[in-house]
């Protein structure tokens, strides 16, 4: 597939992990869904046509082991979640074209035509295996029925995922040790017949289709070593109830088997996109075109399920004879005042509450998508969104769409008759480029940005020109400098759609413009604006610290009272999806500490040098790798460090740092890493030293 760039005269489908129906949404689902919404929105306004899909995950043991705690039938348990979600996900204007669901006729009918098809081409066979059996409960236990230890690092893990550690997928029959969830009774291994996905053939076109995958870079790089590892063929048959059968005659085998939930629940992204062509017809919105033909799929995911996305899926579509996604872009996760998100601890904001706080969704949906890159974890505190909000959209949107209506509304009952200035034309167009950019660099906070640097040259703009001194002494220049602020805030309008629909769109009606600045494009962003506007009013308020203060003290009170509850929230699961990986950490959120001992000997074997940071620059097509060059007095060394986004590369020449200097060579996207720079943490905080150690000092 050619990556030309966005917009393409190709449809696009926008769509984001399914949320598995089991239980209350909060800010780090929130996160995805807004995330792939501003991004499907920000394509519609570079003209492209898209459409953004998705659907409750009603499947699986994350399903089942919630409703048979509630002793409800998993179907009625998972409806209830998916009209929850129908009606929650609007409320933040995440704005799905299709909502559907994997148990609907649309996506057993699909998931069924697509397993069929990869059996028929032979990509499927059946294989005897281990599964954990539980004699008490005189039943299978399929993944998230069974914990034990992780075969590959040792942690404790789920039946299908290393939660706690490595974060591997676990095939069944591979966690060690395995205990019943139900009974807490060690599980014995029976031999079962399943069925296995040839995953192990597509390794050469999987690594072809990484080569041209775009998105966030650990979705195209952490795959790359998975496959170069060996991929494993993949079992895709659990025994259960729950789920989309097998689709086998009588005879076949696996008749009372059904479909792992991670081969039905990517398929709904086909099943949605369908579901929306069946309402506004094959004219307007194609489903064929995108996944048969040559549309652009982009698909944003939390990183704990880079792995079903990178892998598994695009072997299957490749299998079934699907379109391949252009993009996959995962995102980071979200801590609660620096420590992680536990819906079990009650340490999260649920999309409820936000909602019944008053706060506009705008503002969150600003917070979260201008707040660190996508890959980011991104630590929410209402103190960083009130500064968010105070400083950003009350600070300077707001002040400059205000200013600039006000004063237009006052002198000249509207936009003033003369054309736009050429300097403020081409600082227009320079954002417009600037969106598209950040759209084809999949960065949600370059929309944003473009959007809110427009404003601040805006204020910039008034300030430097002082058109309230110019209206008695230069009327034609005072009306020059309020029809360029005029036409800056409505591009800022068109610009801030993307991630603030509803405030743009109030914008909009203040300008006294027709319809809906969703349905515009850029274009609209240079357009005049009508001749006469009413008074407007200030769209956003900004937010005391008293109300920061009550906002803090009430989460951490609510924190205390479920951590105080006892111990049983440690073992209670967290199936809320993307929060997993965060929740697991919750004590510290830290790395567990290595058991395994070295030698003195061992450690003299790293050479440590203190080095010092000579220049710093970005790697073409690498989204967060820089190439440092490290002066380490013997010589300088070229490096290359994962840093990019973490750090202001302008910043770092002149700055010490430590550096395994004997580390192997390595080529990266093409530029040789000689060394490794040290640095701590997800945010890659660099290690230095505080005295006066010299250039080229052993550290020991
Ligand atoms: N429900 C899964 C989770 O929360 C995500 C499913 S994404 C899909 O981890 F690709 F399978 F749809
Ligand atoms: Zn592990």
């Amino acid at each position: 597939m050619s990556n030309d760039e966005f917009p393409t005269d190709r449809p696009a489908v926008v769509t984001c992990g399914l949320p598995y129906a089991n239980g209350d949404l909060h800010i780090g689902h929130l996160r995805g869904y807004i995330g792939a919404d501003a991004f499907n929105r920000t394509l519609e306004t570079l003209g492209q046509t898209s459409a953004y899909v998705c659907g409750s995950d009603m499947h699986g043991t994350p399903v089942a082991v919630n409703a048979e705690k509630e002793g409800v039938d998993p179907e009625d348990f998972a409806l209830e979640w998916h009209h929850q979600y129908e009606e929650t996900f609007p409320k933040f204007n995440v704005d799905f074209d299709n909502y559907g669901h994997t148990h609907d006729e649309t996506n057993v009918e699909t998931t069924q035509e697509i397993v069929r098809t990869l059996d028929d081409e032979g990509y499927i066979y059946e294989k005897e295996i281990q599964v954990a059996y539980d004699p008490d409960a005189d039943q299978y236990l399929p993944d998230r029925y069974v914990e034990g230890t992780c075969p590959y690092c040792g942690e404790k893990a789920r039946g299908d995922e290393c939660d706690e550690g490595c974060q591997r997928h676990l095939e069944p029959g591979e966690v060690e040790d395995p205990t019943s969830t139900i009974t807490g009774n060690p599980a014995e291994y029976r031999e079962r017949t399943h069925k296995f996905f040839e995953v192990s053939e597509f390794a050469d076109y999987l690594t072809e289709f990484l080569d041209g995958l775009e998105g966030t870079s650990n979705a195209r790089n952490q795959p790359r070593q998975w496959i170069e590892d060996g991929l494993q063929d993949w079992c895709i048959t659990r025994d259960m109830d729950w789920g989309i059968d097998y689709p086998n005659g009588n005879d076949e085998g696996g008749d009372d088997l059904v479909l792992y939930v991670w081969v039905d629940a990517p398929i709904e992204y086909i099943s949605s996109t369908k579901q929306y062509t069946d309402r506004v017809g094959a004219d307007e919105y194609d489903w064929e075109h995108v996944w048969r033909e040559d549309g652009d799929i982009v698909h944003f995911i939390g990183r704990d399920i880079i792995q079903h996305h990178a892998i598994f899926w695009p072997a299957m579509l490749e299998g079934a004879d699907y379109n391949a996604p252009r993009g996959i872009a995962a995102t980071g996760f979200i801590t609660i005042n620096g420590k992680g998100l536990s819906t079990s601890r009650n340490r999260a904001i649920w999309a409820k509450e936000y909602l019944e706080e008053g706060f506009h969704p705008d503002l969150l949906r600003y917070y979260l998508m201008t707040t660190g890159g996508l890959q980011q974890d991104v630590d929410f505190s209402w103190e960083a969104f009130q500064e968010k909000v105070n400083g950003e959209l009350v600070g300077t949107v707001g002040n400059f769409w205000y200013r600039s209506l006000l004063f237009a509304y006052r002198n000249y009952e509207g936009t003033p008759e003369t054309e736009v200035s050429e300097d403020v034309h081409a600082r227009i167009e320079g954002a417009i480029d600037d969106l598209r950019d950040a759209a084809n660099d999949y960065s949600l906070r370059g929309v944003g940005q473009a959007a809110t640097e427009l404003a601040q040259f805006g204020n910039e703009y008034i300030q430097r020109n002082e058109p309230w001194k110019l209206t008695d002494d230069d009327p034609e220049q005072a009306a020059q400098v309020i029809r360029d602020c005029v036409q800056i805030a409505k591009a800022v309008g068109v610009l801030l759609e993307p991630i603030a629909p509803d405030k743009a769109q109030l914008l909009w009606e203040q300008l006294g413009e027709d319809g809906a600045v969703a349905d515009t494009n850029l274009e609209a962003a240079l357009e005049t604006p009508p001749r006469h506007f009413e008074e407007p009013g200030e769209l956003f308020d900004k937010i005391e610290d008293e109300r920061v203060d009550d906002l803090t003290a009430k989460l951490e009170a609510r924190v205390d009272e479920a951590s105080d509850d006892g111990d049983e929230d440690e073992t209670e699961s967290d199936d809320t999806g993307a929060d997993e990986a965060t929740d697991m950490a919750d004590t510290d959120d830290l790395e567990p500490l290595l058991e395994d001992r070295i030698g003195f000997d061992e450690f003299q074997d790293l050479d440590i040098r203190v080095g010092q940071i000579e220049a710093a620059d970005g790697i073409e097509g690498a989204d967060d790798l820089a190439r440092l060059e490290v002066d380490i007095g013997f010589e300088t060394r070229q490096v290359v460090a994962g840093i990019k986004q973490l750090h202001d590369l302008e910043e770092l020449p002149g700055e010490k740092c430590i550096l395994l200097a004997n580390m192997e060579p390595a080529e990266l996207f093409g530029v040789e890493s000689n060394g490794m720079i040290l640095a701590a943490g997800d945010d890659a905080d660099l290690l230095t030293t505080h005295g006066d150690a010299e250039i080229g000092e052993k550290v020991q």
